[in-house]
């Protein structure tokens, strides 16, 4: 089997203005090169983690270094993955003060917890090695002085390996300007969710998305028999209805890589990485 990845860098996060849809393009074809070496090298797991941390380490995007700020002036990200292969997911909500919090929920599943929040996430963290870092970017200082309150950003990768295992994972720094403590989709099995036959990431409004329990939903109807591709049209559909704002990126076993929105969005910043060809949402 071919291995397969796509990775997200957010739903319409153009409304900063700073920065254009060249550089946005540009940072995620970059990343989906690196990302789609390593699931190439090694497995579905390593590729879209790998993949995330790139996207976090990238300031371009909200989720890591420039990750949104919350109404108290603080950072507080979250992050999840699932695999295929053993079912499992785990994430962290409101962590704060790390580099990466992709590989803290990554390393979380090695533990008999799914989801640590808050503080006891951050010192979970601490106790794991994981170095005091200050995400903070000067283009989301401003931002935040202007009192932006946004719905989009969020970095999330599907990836599929040779041996046909599935992992998904995504991370934010939410939505700016939030009420402090408030949760998104994103370390939830609304914005994060695999089984073996796909997986999806969302990204967009958090509220929208969970009401919608939209990643679970749309991996549930291809368990039952919709094509992906079906799959991901209902739940578009859906949404449209209630005038959501959200959209995904999606795999299956066969290796079919779905991007999906609602009408209220603009563009899902997307990259996918088929081994010869790459796609992107500035193609
Ligand atoms: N989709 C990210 C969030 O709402 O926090």
């Amino acid at each position: 089997m071919t291995p397969k990845l796509i990775i997200h860098g957010g739903a319409g996060s153009l409304e900063g203005e700073a920065f254009s849809f060249k550089n946005y393009h540009r940072g995620l074809v970059q990343i989906v090169k690196k990302a789609y070496d390593c699931l190439v090298s090694s497995n579905a797991r390593e590729g879209c983690v790998h993949a995330i941390k790139l996207l976090e380490n990238n300031p371009l995007f909200n989720a890591g270094t420039g990750s949104k700020l919350q109404k108290d002036g603080q950072i507080r990200m979250s992050a999840a993955v699932m695999g295929s292969d053993d079912n499992r997911f785990s994430g962290v909500i409101n962590i704060r003060n790390v580099k990466n919090p992709i590989m803290v929920a990554d390393l979380l599943a090695q533990e008999n917890y799914t989801i640590l929040g808050g503080n006891e996430a951050t010192e979970y963290a601490r106790s794991n090695n994981f170095k005091y870092f200050n995400p903070t970017t000067q283009h989301r200082l401003l931002e935040y002085k202007q009192q932006l309150l946004g719905d989009t950003g969020t970095v999330g990768a599907v990836a599929l390996d040779a041996q046909g295992r599935i992992c998904v994972g995504t991370s934010t720094g939410g939505v700016g300007f939030e009420l402090p403590g408030r949760i998104g989709d994103s370390a939830t099995v609304a914005g994060t969710y695999t089984s073996q036959m796909a997986g999806v990431s969302c990204t967009g409004k958090g509220e929208h998305i969970i009401n919608q329990a939209v990643a679970a939903r749309v991996v549930t109807r291809v368990e039952d028999g919709m094509t992906l591709s079906d799959s991901v049209d209902r739940i578009i559909q859906e949404s449209n209805e209630f005038n959501y704002r959200l959209g995904l990126i999606a795999l299956d076993y066969e290796g079919h890589m779905i991007v999906g929105k609602t009408n209220k969005i603009d563009a899902v910043l997307f990259a996918q990485h088929d081994g010869n060809t790459f796609k992107t949402f500035y193609d």
